[in-house]
């Protein structure tokens, strides 16, 4: 490559070009397990009153950059503590990478267990930051003291925990989440996105701790396409967070369409309901079939392993079969064989539950012909 070289090799960071861009599989028609949605739409007349609702608003005009109405119902439906700030984002991704962009240096590390929701290390890397993954104990529960150590000797900004923890479903422990808090010397997040399937939360212990944050989404709720996080915590920190925010954000339809969504809560919370119900019957129709683990989960997903080196295979067979869940297996490390299943409505479920037993049929048929 000459030095006068105009090409992206030259100008694009290295460790960008090394990055693999996230990859969103296309559906098509196959059924959808794979993204942690909620499966359910909203009844017709409830669809014909949120479309009046968007008649009346103004695309031509700049949205309120500050989302004041849509902000305060939040904190309502949210319980976000009095005295607590709010930053609002274009789904809680990109309150992740602000949070970054406030904090980044190229020696300054984020610290998450792993394996987690993958966005911590990507983004750690987009700004310019070290990242550093410690590993979960072998039951997918905090291991606190490889945790303190590696917080004793990283020194994090930010220490994010997944609660409940994607991909694994698995609720941390409140006293080994509150050991990172004391012990972290920055910020610990608490990202809540899958509050909606869980009673544990920390929101109501913001300000207990002055290094913690509480992470929460919309999308998990029912309302992924709108792309709407929150972000609460004390104003010392939301105030410095804010200022890395771009204006306008949070487009109109959005805040319009989040605003009309909040005010038929209860609509959504019958359909998480839904989900919390199917997730326990799920997970016992698992159980019973030979040779899947899965690992109980506080979240609108399941993870489990098939056999050992079956995963791919079997992930291939099911969306042959028409059903499209997630491949954890090509992460490796902890995992290795591992798939994960977003819980859907009963027929989607019952639908995935006989494409495994039929996948893991003909899986074992053909170790047995081949030896
Ligand atoms: C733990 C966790 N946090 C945040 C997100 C991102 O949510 P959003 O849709 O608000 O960007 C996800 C999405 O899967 C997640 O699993």
């Amino acid at each position: 490559m000459s030095p006068n070289s105009k090409s992206p090799q030259r100008w694009v960071r290295p460790e960008v070009q090394a990055l693999t861009a996230y990859h969103v599989p296309d559906p098509g028609n196959l059924i959808k397990l794979d993204a942690m949605e909620n499966p359910y739409s909203w009844p017709a007349p409830l669809v014909d009153e949120w479309l009046e609702v968007l008649r009346a608003v103004e695309l031509n005009r700049y949205p309120d950059p500050g989302a004041a109405d849509l902000t305060a119902q939040l904190r309502r439906s949210m319980q976000v503590p009095d005295g607590m700030q709010v930053v609002l984002g274009n789904g809680s991704d990109e309150l992740i990478q602000m949070l970054a962009l406030a904090v980044a240096d190229k020696d300054r590390v984020i610290l998450a267990p792993e394996p987690t929701f993958v966005m911590y290390r990507m983004i750690a890397t987009f700004a310019g930051m070290q990242y550093r993954g410690v590993p979960l104990a072998a039951d997918y529960s905090l291991d606190v003291d490889a945790m303190l150590a590696a917080i004793e000797s990283c020194q994090p900004a930010v220490v994010f925990l997944a609660y409940p923890n994607n991909p694994t479903g698995t609720l941390f422990s409140a006293t080994a989440v509150e050991a990172v808090i004391e012990a972290a010397p920055g910020l610990v997040v608490v990202d809540e996105a899958y509050a909606p399937f869980t009673d544990a939360s920390l929101m109501s212990r913001l300000g207990e701790f002055s290094n913690l944050l509480v992470l929460r989404t919309v999308s998990k709720m029912g309302l992924a396409g709108l792309r709407l996080g929150l972000l609460a915590g004390p104003a010392a920190w939301l105030g410095e967070i804010d200022k890395v925010r771009l204006p306008y954000n949070i487009n109109v339809l959005t805040q319009a369409s989040a605003r009309f969504a909040l005010e038929h809560q209860a609509t959504l919370d019958e359909q998480t309901g839904w989900i919390r119900r199917d997730r326990v019957q799920l997970l016992t129709a698992l159980t019973g079939i030979p040779g899947v683990q899965p690992y109980p989960s506080d979240a609108n997903f399941i993870l489990f392993k098939t056999p050992a080196g079956q995963a791919d295979a079997v992930f291939e067979s099911l969306k042959a079969q028409g059903v499209l869940i997630k491949n954890l297996n090509p992460a490796g490390g902890r995992l290795q064989d591992c798939l994960r299943v977003t819980v859907g409505t009963p027929d989607e479920n019952a639908a995935f539950l006989a494409a495994l037993r039929q996948s893991l049929g003909t899986q074992a048929a053909a170790s047995s012909t081949t030896g």
